[in-house]
C-alpha cells in the first residue's frame, strides 16, 4: 500500500529572516511513518521544519510553507492509496513578504494575513482523491461535534481528533489520546505514547481502508 503522511508545521515567511509557525513537533506523523514502515508499507512523508530524525525507509520531502505543502501533496495524491494528513498547516499567511530585513521603527507594526489554502480539505473536491483520508483536528472544546464537522465538511473517511486543551497530550508532547471519529461510529484511543498510539492508528486506518474497498 502506498501512504502519503503530512507532518509537522508549516513556516510562512514575513521576511527573509521571520517566519510565522507553531508549536507541532510533527512526533505523531513520524510515529505513523515508522508504524506502517515496520507493516512494510511504502510511506510518503511530507514534512514541515522539525528536529526530529527521519524515520528509516520512508520517501522523504522536507517542505516550508503551507503552499509548498500543498503543491507537493498535489503532485503525489494521484498516486496513493491512503492519504493521512498530521501537519499543523497555517491557516493564514502573511499577504506580502518583506524582500529585505525589516526594520525597527514604530511602536506597533501591522502584518496582513490571508487564508491558506486548505490541503485537507482540497484533496477530494479540487485534486479528486478517490483513496482513503485522514484528517486530524485539533480542538479546544465539543471536541466530537467539531471532529464531526470536518468529517463531513472536508469529505473524509476519518478523523482523528485531540484535545489539545489538556495539559501532557497533543501538541509538543510524547502522549496523546484521541477520538476517532467516522461516519458511523467513534472509537476512542486512552492516554498512550504516540509510538504506541501510532501502531494503533496504522492497524485500524488500514483495516477500514480494506473494508471500504471490499464493500465499493
Ligand atoms: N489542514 C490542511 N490545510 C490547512 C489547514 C488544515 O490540510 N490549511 C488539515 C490538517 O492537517 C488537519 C485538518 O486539516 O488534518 C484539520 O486541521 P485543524 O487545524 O484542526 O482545522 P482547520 O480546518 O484549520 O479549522 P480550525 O482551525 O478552524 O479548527
Amino acid at each position: 500500500m502506498k501512504i502519503l503522511i503530512t507532518a509537522g508545521p508549516t513556516r510562512e515567511p514575513i521576511d527573509p529572516v521571520r517566519f510565522l509557525s507553531n508549536r507541532s513537533s510533527g512526533r505523531m506523523g513520524y510515529a505513523l511513518a515508522r508504524a506502517f514502515v515496520k507493516q512494510e508499507h511504502q510511506v510518503l512523508l511530507i514534512s514541515g521544519p522539525t528536529s526530529l530524525d527521519v524515520p528509516d525507509h520512508v520517501d522523504y520531502l522536507p517542505v516550508e510553507s503551507a503552499q509548498d505543502m500543498h503543491d507537493a501533496v498535489a503532485h503525489a495524491l494521484p498516486r496513493v492509496d491512503i492519504a493521512i494528513f498530521c501537519a499543523a498547516v497555517a491557516d493564514y499567511t502573511p499577504v506580502e513578504v518583506a524582500p529585505q530585513k525589516i526594520k525597527k521603527s514604530d511602536d506597533t507594526i501591522t502584518l496582513t494575513l490571508k487564508k491558506t489554502t486548505d490541503i485537507l480539505g482540497s484533496a477530494r473536491s479540487v485534486h479528486g482523491f478517490t483513496g482513503f483520508l485522514v484528517g486530524f483536528a485539533a480542538e479546544t472544546e465539543h471536541l466530537e461535534a467539531h471532529a464531526r464537522a470536518k468529517l463531513i465538511a472536508k469529505h473524509c473517511d476519518m478523523i482523528i481528533a485531540n484535545d489539545v486543551s489538556q495539559s501532557g497530550i497533543g501538541f509538543d508532547s510524547h502522549d496523546n489520546e484521541v477520538l476517532i471519529v467516522e461516519a458511523e461510529e467513534n472509537t476512542k484511543l486512552p492516554r498512550d505514547s504516540k509510538e504506541h498510539l501510532a501502531h494503533h492508528l496504522a492497524t485500524i486506518i488500514l483495516q477500514r481502508h480494506a473494508s471500504k474497498r471490499g464493500t465499493e
